[in-house]
C-alpha cells in the first residue's frame, strides 16, 4: 500500500516538530491508540486497536525515527503485529516546510499487511488507511490548537499565556509566550542554566531532563506542553547537598571534561537506569546513549560511571 498527502498545518514548524515528537500529544491523534511509551528518543511502543471492515484486532509494535533532520524531516519506520489478524510494517517519510507562520506537512507512506486482514483486498485497506490519516491530522490539528491556546499569533501580537507546573519539587507559574520551548523556558524564564543548548537539530542531547520521570530533549518540547507536569532538571537531581549516586559516579570516574554535555548525560543515565531496573551491561549503555553526544571524552569513563551508578542505585 502506497499512500501521500500533504496537509497545511496553522502552527509554526517548531511546534508541530515538538507534536510529532511528543508520546502524549501521538496517544491522543493516532486512531484507537491506548497505549504509546517512549524507549527512548528514538524509539516508540505503540498499542492501537484497528477496525478494516469486519476484522478488528490489537496491534502491538514499535516506532523508530530515522533520516531525523529537526526541524524539517524524518521518517517514522513501524512494525506491528494484530496475531491472527495480520501484520504490518512500513515506513512513513515525513516532510516539514515552513509557509509563513503556518506549516505544510507532507508524509509518503510505503506499508505492507499481511495475515486475514490482507485478505480482505486492497479497495478496502486503503481507504481504510486514507480515513485513518483523515482523523488523525484533524484530531492533530485540533490538540496543537487547544495547545497552544488557539491560531497562533502573528509576529506583532505574540500569544502569552499562563503556565503552572512543578521544576524540581516547586509549583511555578510564569507567563510564557506560547511557542516557547521547555529549555528556553527553563533557561531564561527559570534561570536553570544547567540544562544546556549544544545543538539545533534535536542531536546532541544536552538539554535533556525529566517530565514526569521519563527522559525528554527539552529543546523537542513547548514550555505549554508541561502544565501541570513535574519537570525534573540537573538542579534537581541532589539531595540537598549529597549527590545523586549518578552525578557521584561521573565525580569518581571522570567522566568530563569540558562538561558540557554532562548534565543530559546524567539525566539520560539515570532515565537509564531506571527504565533497565538498574540491570545494564556496556553494549546497552552504549546503545542507550546514542541520543547524548561527548566530543571530548571517548565515552569510556561516561559508560564506566553509569553502569557503576547502577550497582548503588540499585543498593
Ligand atoms: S539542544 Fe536539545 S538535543 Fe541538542
Ligand atoms: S565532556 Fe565535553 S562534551 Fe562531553
Amino acid at each position: 500500500m502506497d499512500m501521500s498527502n500533504s496537509q497545511r498545518i496553522d502552527a509554526p514548524r517548531a511546534v508541530v516538530w515538538a507534536a510529532i515528537n511528543d508520546a502524549e500529544m501521538l496517544k491522543k491523534c493516532i486512531p484507537g491508540c491506548e497505549e504509546i511509551e517512549k524507549l527512548s528518543d528514538t524509539e516508540m511502543a505503540a498499542k492501537v486497536v484497528l477496525k478494516v471492515g469486519p476484522v478488528k484486532a490489537t496491534f502491538k509494535g514499535k516506532v523508530t525515527f530515522a533520516n531525523v533532520v529537526a526541524p524539517e524531516a524524518l521518517t517514522l519506520v513501524g512494525e506491528g503485529s494484530g496475531g491472527i489478524a495480520g501484520h504490518a510494517k512500513g515506513s512513513a517519510d515525513v516532510k516539514l516546510e515552513e509557509d509563513g507562520e503556518a506549516t505544510i506537512l507532507t508524509y509518503q507512506v510505503k506499508a505492507q499487511i499481511g495475515g486475514k486482514i490482507a485478505q480482505l483486498g486492497s479497495r478496502l485497506i486503503d481507504s481504510t488507511a486514507q480515513k485513518l490519516a483523515k482523523e488523525f491530522f484533524s484530531r492533530f490539528e485540533t490538540e496543537l490548537a487547544e495547545t497552544i491556546g488557539g491560531l497562533t499569533p502573528s509576529p506583532d501580537e505574540m500569544r502569552m499565556t499562563q503556565l503552572t507546573l512543578h521544576i524540581n519539587g516547586r509549583e511555578v507559574t510564569d507567563e510564557v509566550e506560547t511557542r516557547t520551548l521547555l529549555v528556553e523556558f527553563l533557561r531564561n524564564q527559570q534561570r536553570l542554566t544547567g540544562t544546556h543548548v549544544g545543538c539545533d537539530t534535536s542531536q546532541c542531547g544536552a538539554c535533556v531532563v525529566h517530565v514526569d520521570g521519563v527522559a525528554v530533549k527539552s529543546c523537542a518540547m513547548l514550555a505549554v506542553q508541561c502544565a501541570g507536569r513535574q519537570v525534573t532538571t540537573i538542579e534537581g537531581l541532589a539531595a540537598g547537598d549529597e549527590m545523586h549516586p549518578m552525578q557521584q559516579a561521573f565525580h569518581e570516574h571522570h567522566a568530563l571534561q569540558c562538561g558540557f554535555c554532562t548534565p543530559g548525560m546524567i539525566m539520560s543515565a539515570v532515565d537509564m537506569v531506571r527504565r533497565h531496573d538498574g540491570v545494564l551491561d556496556e553494549h546497552t549503555v552504549r546503545e542507550e546513549l546514542e541520543g547524548n553526544i561527548c566530543r571530548c571524552t571517548g565515552y569510556e569513563n561516561i559508560v564506566t560511571a553509569i553502569l557503576h551508578a547502577a550497582e548503588a542505585m540499585a543498593r
